[in-house]
């Protein structure tokens, strides 16, 4: 505190403002704004954070400058995207989520946290919190999916691995969750593009994530991009000052995403750079990213009285206060957080063995058993190393991913494992088709790798149709009609940040795995469950849909008052397609068979203080060792204001042999049940609930109790 007092007290405006500006440097590329060479600016105080600088020698030699040749020495804060790992790249969010193991999310930011802890980076602009139910949005990619609670619980997880603390005590980084908030529900899938959702969803499903973050003691929040009816995220006084700072009692750093202040001009709510940095400010921004509109805008907003000089000392406390929480006054080059190398692959692997999904197993042709002799293996994404990485990299080496091709090799020695991709990922050229139909006329099997490269989702990826780039279709169609005739079966792994709309091709192949962006292990996880060696566990955490036409798609829908039913005309249906998604949120198969039995309901009757807990059974009925996931949700057949037709309320995990059994227990805490009510207040209501417990969010497979609730 004293230090902090005595620098506030010393600080030119100019180097007051300079604690409250971000830029970029290095050869990250995350924003459309070019990197420069900062080291002047941080002589001269004028920067306080600096974000896509990569490595500790690097990081050391700026913090050099800014510790050693500024007039007050104030260490900078060095920041980057560290979404699913650092050096050891781990499955993307999304891919993570379907593991629905909170100690797994932790472990994950832990490790990325070390490994950028390690090589002087102090804050990690994650997690990533974006309830998405479109996946025309890339950025589904970097979040937990379409479910409020997971969400909430990742971002508790998150937080608490990412901000663990290294060995001196200070927290390895300070985590950033964003964006805050609805962003993924942006018009039409668009990036950057208009919000408008109700004060209702806001509170159901948008803020709660953001309420974990804060409970959890995440040092940061960054606000979106998107305006929410017309607000910019970045001026939002009503939500960033209001809710988060008095509602939620968050008392951290406030920073804008990449140029975000300045937009407000482009937005159409400030006239010039004074306007845009006085409305930030008052809004509870703290740090201006990249947009030079508080450095440039704040002294001018400061002469017209538009900004106090308070307003401005109190955002520089606490970026004062998180460099001192961090250590970085005793320690701005890292050195105590620079920790034992750990083994990380072996985790990695196994986490993304973890994290497939088994869309479609025919026949039972997964696990490939006895081996082929010769296996095919086809298509662009079977040997693109670069391509495993996902969205986000941090430092991982492009080259360093596990292709499938060498996980396969290497995991089927008997086996002759032949290759041609067949196309490229995008583009029409056709030429490679020729070779790639020629090994299918050699093999047993056919493995076919299809689907988006690593930078078709992430930010700025948004993509209005959702089928295969380029010419992959065209070679799947004819792998599909070469191995139809000869009689064997095409097993497709299919990559990507998000559902694919390839219903055809689903129904065509013999298996699909979902194989996401699983990071440096992405080969080896793949074969461990092609040869069998795992059985496949993954459940997705968001909705597949059948057709573009059925987004936005979620298993919380409301079922309205003429819910669907495919034989009466007059209800909430299509035409020409069913309304359910081709897969639902928690499917998921494995390599062997289970079911569901004996609910049990601790109590007939809850109160709001109550918790209840359910037990059912799991029994294991045939097949291979398997990894279950059980769901419970809720419904309440009559409130004052409809709810949803499921409610995830939580979930749990149980690990069965063949022909062995368990009983899993699933905890229902009352005040959980509160809902926003009419004029938006917590509302407990009495009346049934459903208690529904089940594999995934298809209703049909759901067993079922009712209780009362008793307000
Ligand atoms: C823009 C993205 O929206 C945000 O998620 C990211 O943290 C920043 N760029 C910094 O790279």
């Amino acid at each position: 505190m004293i230090r902090i007092d005595r620098l506030l007290a010393d600080m030119t405006l100019e180097e007051k403002i300079g604690q409250l500006t971000m830029l970029a440097t290095g050869s990250a590329v995350t924003g459309p704004s070019s990197a420069q060479d900062v080291t002047e600016q941080v002589r001269a105080g004028t920067v306080g954070h600096v974000l896509n600088l990569i490595g500790r020698e690097a990081i050391t030699i700026l913090q050099r400058a800014a510790v050693e040749e500024s007039r007050l020495g104030v260490p900078l804060l060095f920041g980057l995207d560290v979404l699913h790992g650092y050096r050891t790249l781990f499955p993307i969010p999304l891919a993570e989520a379907g593991l629905f193991d909170p100690s797994v999310w932790e472990w994950t930011a832990r490790e990325a946290a070390l490994e950028a802890a390690a090589d002087a980076l102090a804050m990690t602009f994650a997690p990533m919190l974006d309830v998405a139910r479109d996946p025309r949005w890339g950025r589904c990619a970097e979040g937990p999916g379409e479910d409020p609670l997971v969400a909430a619980r990742f971002a508790a997880a998150k937080v608490h691995g990412f901000q663990a603390a290294h060995a001196a005590g200070a927290p390895l980084l300070a985590a950033v969750a964003k964006h805050f908030c609805a962003y993924g529900a942006a018009t039409a899938g668009r990036d950057y593009a208009s919000v408008d959702v109700s004060d209702r969803t806001l509170r159901e499903v948008y803020l709660p994530p953001f309420a974990a973050a804060v409970a959890a003691g995440v040092a940061a929040v960054m606000p979106a991009f998107s305006d929410l009816a017309g607000e910019p995220m970045t001026s939002h006084a009503g939500l960033l000052r209001g809710w988060l700072r008095e509602s939620q009692g968050f008392a951290g750093l406030i920073v804008s995403d990449y140029h975000a202040i300045a937009e407000l001009i482009t937005h159409g709510v400030a006239a010039d750079e004074a306007h845009a940095a006085t409305l930030a400010l008052r809004a509870g921004v703290d740090v201006d990213m990249m947009s030079d509109a508080y450095r440039r805008g704040l002294p001018r907003a400061l002469e017209r009285g538009w900004v106090a000089l308070a307003d401005i000392d109190a955002a520089v406390r606490r970026v004062l206060e998180l460099k001192e929480r961090l250590g970085l006054f005793e320690d701005p080059y890292r050195e105590r957080a620079v920790a034992q190398p750990a083994h990380a692959r072996t985790r990695a692997r196994e986490i993304a063995t973890r994290a497939l999904v088994l869309l479609k197993n025919a026949r039972d042709v997964l696990p490939l058993d006895p081996m082929p002799r010769t296996l095919a293996l086809l298509g662009p994404l079977a040997a693109a190393p670069t391509e495993m990485r996902g969205p986000w990299w941090g430092a991982a080496e492009p080259e360093d991913a596990v292709t499938v091709c060498e996980g396969l090799r290497r995991a089927l020695p008997e086996s002759t494992v032949l290759h041609a991709p067949g196309v490229a990922l995008v583009g029409g050229d056709l030429c490679g088709m020729a070779a790639a139909l020629a090994l299918v006329e050699r093999a047993d099997a056919i493995v076919l790798c299809l689907g988006e490269g690593a930078e078709m989702s992430g930010e700025a990826a948004s993509r209005a149709a959702l089928g295969l780039p380029g010419q992959q279709g065209a070679l799947a169609d004819a792998v599909f009609e070469r191995a139809g005739t000869r009689g064997i079966p095409v097993v497709v792994v299919l990559f990507s940040g998000r559902p694919l709309v390839v219903p055809e091709l689903i129904e065509r192949a013999d298996a699909v795995i979902a194989a996401w962006f699983l990071g440096c292990e992405a080969g080896n996880a793949i074969a461990e469950v092609l040869s069998g060696r795992a059985s496949p566990s993954g459940r997705s955490a968001i909705s597949w849909p059948r057709a573009i036409g059925q987004i936005p798609i979620f298993f919380a829908q409301r079922a309205g008052g003429r819910p669907s039913d495919a034989r009466e005309r007059f209800t909430s249906r299509y035409l020409d397609l069913p309304v359910e998604p081709l897969f639902p949120f928690g499917h998921g198969l494995g390599y062997g068979r289970c079911r569901l039995e004996r609910l049990r309901v601790g109590a007939t009757r809850m109160r709001v203080e109550d918790t209840l807990e359910i037990h059912v059974d799991v029994v294991h009925e045939a097949g291979r060792a398997v990894e279950e996931t059980v769901f419970l949700f809720t419904h309440a057949p009559l409130a004052s204001v409809a709810r949803p037709a499921l409610e995830l309320r939580d979930f749990a995990k149980i690990r069965l042999r063949p022909g062995e059994s368990g009983t899993l227990t699933l905890t229902l805490r009352g005040a959980a049940l509160c809902f926003p009510g009419a004029h938006l207040e917590p509302a407990f209501e009495a009346g049934p609930l459903e208690i529904l417990v089940g594999p995934c969010a298809d209703r049909a497979r759901l067993l079922a109790a009712v209780i009362e609730l008793v307000a």
